[in-house]
């Protein structure tokens, strides 16, 4: 592997989540001025950035994210400004099922260019590790489709990819879920097994959308249970739209991550604080959907991980995570400071990746953003400001 030499000097601030008083950085070294200047002359480096005046953060974790799909929602957008909710729309036949039909007739070439797009939109606005599932196929050559084309762009772009297999996004048009449950158990998992197994797929999670008309509780289990014994981390859909126990029963299997939550119980709170298993919270599901906000302060008062997603998907638009902390801060209640943590480590942490991302320390990926300001919390603040407040994007050492 190339080395790649990258100095960055003079910041203003660093954030570094755990440590302070670092002021440069070496690739995937960081530490105190003479300790770097000691070991390496400036004339060694590829590429040396003066950032007097500038910030470094941690590169932004998006903990969850669906990015492959054709067939925009702009229309339903509007059904639901007029007062349609999400399942309304959802047992009109459209919502995901509609995604799901275009995604189908979709050539793998086209979804993987418009995921390249969005992922760049993403890396943009300061994300450099992305949680990216499947879901649009709920039959088994399309759930392998977007699965490649994960697997594609994990290969081909500088940004960190976490893949999740979520073939039980929603029940196909014309199944039962006890239908849809045995092809997923029977057929998509064995097949997904011995794929990973021969080395020619890579995939880290597997993902259930636990929700009344969707997943209940029992077939969800007997889902996320085959994929653990398949090695998949377990990360899906719980308690959104209704209480369902999703966080209890995530939290008994050993859950590593429980996405929206806006309807868990106390008791799922404190279950999933003692499992330490994260909540994925997203901000944006609420604000569209008008749901209730995802109780982030009594989770943090209890002790859970609390991590952000920006959920993209045809129902929810938005690649930015400088707009989800920005709204966590808001809607939430959370400090910009917590955001901040929820957006880098607890959400490298919810993808099982807090070793190697989300914070800027010695032996961990390279992967910073510098800040065109003296303040950090600009990068909160500024509503949208994301374009001109992010100067430099860093994934592994190198500028992208
Ligand atoms: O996380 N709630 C289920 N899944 C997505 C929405 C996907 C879609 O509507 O296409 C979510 O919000
Ligand atoms: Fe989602």
């Amino acid at each position: 592997m190339s080395r790649n030499r990258l100095l960055v000097k003079n910041a203003q601030q660093v954030v570094l989540i755990f440590a302070a008083n670092y002021t440069l950085f070496y690739a995937n070294t960081v530490g105190p001025a003479e300790t770097i200047r000691a070991q390496y002359s400036e004339a060694s480096f590829d590429r040396v950035i003066d950032a007097a005046g500038m910030c470094v953060l941690p590169g932004l974790v998006d903990a969850h994210t669906h990015p492959v799909w054709a067939g925009d929602r702009v229309h339903e957008f509007a059904m639901k400004l007029a007062g349609a909710t999400y399942m309304d729309v959802h047992r009109a036949g459209g919502g995901i099922h509609f995604t799901v039909e275009h995604t189908r007739a979709s050539a793998a070439s086209d979804l993987l260019a418009s995921l390249r797009s969005r992922l760049a939109r993403m890396q943009r606005a300061g994300t450099t590790l992305v949680e990216c599932k499947s879901g649009y196929g709920l039959e088994l050559q399309t759930e392998l489709k977007m699965l490649e084309v994960i697997e594609e762009a994990r290969r081909s772009l500088p940004i960190n990819v976490s893949s999740t297999y979520c073939g039980a996004h929603a029940v196909p048009k014309g199944k039962t879920v006890t239908e849809a449950t045995e092809d997923i158990l029977q057929v998509q998992l064995p097949r997904l097994k011995a794929l990973m197994s021969a080395g020619k797929l890579r995939v880290d999670n597997i993902d259930v959308f636990c929700e009344q008309g969707v997943f209940d509780l029992d077939s969800t289990r007997s889902i996320l249970q085959a994929g653990k014994e398949m090695g998949l981390k377990i990360n899906f859909h719980g308690d959104e739209l209704h209480p369902m126990n999703s966080a209890e029963m995530g939290a008994e299997l050993g859950a590593l991550a429980i996405s929206h939550l806006e309807e868990v119980t106390d008791e799922g709170i404190v279950a999933m604080a003692k499992a330490k298993t994260a909540a994925v919270l997203l901000p944006t599901t609420a604000y569209i959907l008008r749901l209730p906000q995802p109780r982030a302060r009594d989770m943090l008062d209890a002790g859970v991980i609390v991590a952000l997603g920006s959920d993209f998907n045809p129902n929810a638009y938005c690649c930015s995570m400088p707009i989800i902390m920005h709204l966590a801060c808001v809607n939430m209640r959370m400090s910009m400071s917590e955001a901040l943590a929820a957006a880098t480590i607890n959400a490298a942490f919810a993808l099982g990746r807090s070793h190697t991302h989300g914070s800027l320390e010695v032996d961990k990926h390279g992967d910073l953003l510098l800040l065109d300001t003296t303040r950090w919390e600009h990068l909160i603040y500024q509503l949208g400001g994301h374009q001109e407040v992010i100067r430099y994007v860093i994934i592994k050492g190198k500028v992208v």
